[in-house]
């Protein structure tokens, strides 16, 4: 890695370079190691000449006003900022995960909002800005992610910033009766409008958006998802995000020699193997899992002793108390099903909370008879496209997908189950473990076209061609 930025030629109009802003931004050189969609499905567009723009991961006395430097190997300049500690809390526990998360998420039961952290997440946002300005480009494209920088276009506007700016929403939108819980809702509406183009994963939160738009700003939409606001015209787009299908088969393909992967089979023996894998997250479902698998054991007898459940949770966001909550009432539910059907040799479910490597991940998919991946509520879901792209086409696991991923839109020949039904998902485990080798390879083929053609790559195109202005391809 170097030093210094990189100083885009001048370019033909609309050829931009490509200006990422995230919280999160990986390190140089392991972009996509972290637990997290946003790092793993920005991988592609992060190619020479362009720049990531985001925090450092350090929280410091106070917050910088000039953003460090480095440039990667693959000529990608990463630009980051330390926050002040002080800030932090109440912008990434505070506002950003206490409050835009639940809310987005749908469990308004579990917002809690106070002016100071929207206060700071304005200040973070605005700091962004400012650290950001002196870096652009007049034909720079400016990307921003995600939740944590809903404020952020406005800011820059409030600069002078008159580039080109989109926005994607990596987790889903909700309608306007949810969105009005929140304070200040209008005035997030007002500051995402700041944008050309808002992007979303599903048609659903598109129209969420829309009827946003409508009511909460007082705006009727026009045609193609466009309506105006501030003198300014915006775009609605609808871009789900994937991965990099054929990169992650091969990784799986290969993890299968890791010492890793042996020693899970080696564990499992000829045992069925159920594989959840998630950030440690209450969207992501995982005490109604743990339940369906319980379920699973008490009404389908059959299977004790011949089938393993190993949920890998990533610990995240654990100064957030609604997250040690989480992490407590998983550990008495792992507790109670093993204490019920466990026997001297055989203990049914596995459980632990560190993050894995990705390539181990990998191969742990291939062995999966099931991939069970029951959010409650996500924005798309990648550890169901990653499940699909590591199986064997020859003798493929069942994924099992909850209705409320935005996966479920486009992964139609999944089993499909209500996450809250812990009959119905533990019937599905049951009907993909005694499903036929056809009807697995059946499902599996029209799986692996979509996730081959919605990747992570045809986002970034697609995306981009919108900022653009242009056509979509
Ligand atoms: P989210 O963005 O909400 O975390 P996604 O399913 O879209 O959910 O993305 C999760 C990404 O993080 C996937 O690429 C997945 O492989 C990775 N990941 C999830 N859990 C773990 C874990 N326990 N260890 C390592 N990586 C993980
Ligand atoms: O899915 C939403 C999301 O913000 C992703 O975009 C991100 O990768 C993940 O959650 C991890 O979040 P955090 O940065 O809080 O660990």
């Amino acid at each position: 890695m170097g030093a210094g930025i990189s100083r885009p030629q001048a370019r033909a109009p609309g050829t931009g370079r490509v200006v990422i802003v995230s919280n999160r931004v990986p390190s140089p050189n392991e972009k996509a190691a972290t637990a997290g969609g946003l790092a793993v499905a920005l991988a592609d567009a992060a190619t020479s000449g362009s720049m990531w723009f985001g925090w450092s991961g350090r929280r410091a006395e106070e917050t910088s006003a000039e953003a460090s430097i480095a440039l990667s190997d693959e000529g990608v300049t990463y630009a980051t900022i330390d926050i002040a500690e002080r800030d932090y809390q109440k912008f990434y526990n505070g506002f950003a995960n206490g409050a835009l998360w639940p809310l987005l998420h749908y469990r308004t039961g579990l917002l809690r909002f106070n002016r100071p952290d929207y206060e700071a997440y304005r200040l973070v946002n605005r700091a962004f800005a400012h650290a950001l300005l002196p870096l652009l480009e007049p034909d720079d494209l400016i990307w921003v992610h995600d939740y944590q920088l809903m404020t952020l276009a406005a800011e820059l506007r409030a600069l002078g910033v008159e580039n080109r700016i989109g926005f994607f929403l990596h987790v889903p939108f909700v309608p306007p009766s949810l969105l009005q819980v929140l304070p200040p809702a209008a005035e997030i509406m007002a500051a995402l409008s700041a944008c050309d183009v808002i992007g979303f994963q599903t048609v659903g939160d598109v129209k969420a958006f829309l009827e946003n738009v409508s009511e909460t700003l007082g705006v009727e939409p026009g045609r193609d998802n466009r309506y105006s606001y501030a003198s300014r015209e915006i775009r609605v787009v609808h871009t789900p995000i994937g991965i990099d299908a054929k990169k992650f088969a091969k990784l799986a393909e290969r993890a299968e020699l890791t010492p890793e992967a042996a020693r899970l089979h080696e564990s499992l023996g000829d045992r069925a193997l159920v594989l959840g894998v998630d950030r440690l997250d209450y969207s992501k479902g995982l005490p109604q899992r743990f339940d369906a698998f319980g379920r699973l054991l008490y009404a389908y007898p059959q299977h004790r002793r011949c089938v393993n459940f190993l949920q890998i949770a990533a610990r995240s966001r654990q100064e957030v108390g609604s997250y040690q909550t989480l992490r407590r009432e998983l550990d008495r539910r792992a507790g109670d099903i093993n204490g019920e059907f466990s026997d001297f040799d055989w203990v049914p479910l596995r459980y632990m909370t560190h993050p894995v490597k990705r390539n181990a991940i990998a191969g742990f998919y291939r062995r999966a008879n099931i991939g069970l991946v029951t959010p409650l509520r996500d924005g798309m879901n990648l550890v169901a496209k990653e499940y699909v792209a590591a199986q064997d086409k020859e003798n493929p696991g069942v994924l099992v997908l909850s209705k409320f991923a935005g996966a479920a839109d486009e992964l139609t020949e999944a089993l499909i189950v209500n996450p809250f039904d812990a009959d119905e998902v533990a019937a599905a485990m049951h009907q993909a473990l005694v499903m036929s080798l056809e009807e697995r390879q059946e499902r599996h083929a029209a799986l692996h076209t979509k996730v081959w053609t919605t990747t992570a790559q045809r986002f970034c195109e697609v995306f981009l061609a919108h900022l653009r202005g242009g056509a979509l391809i």
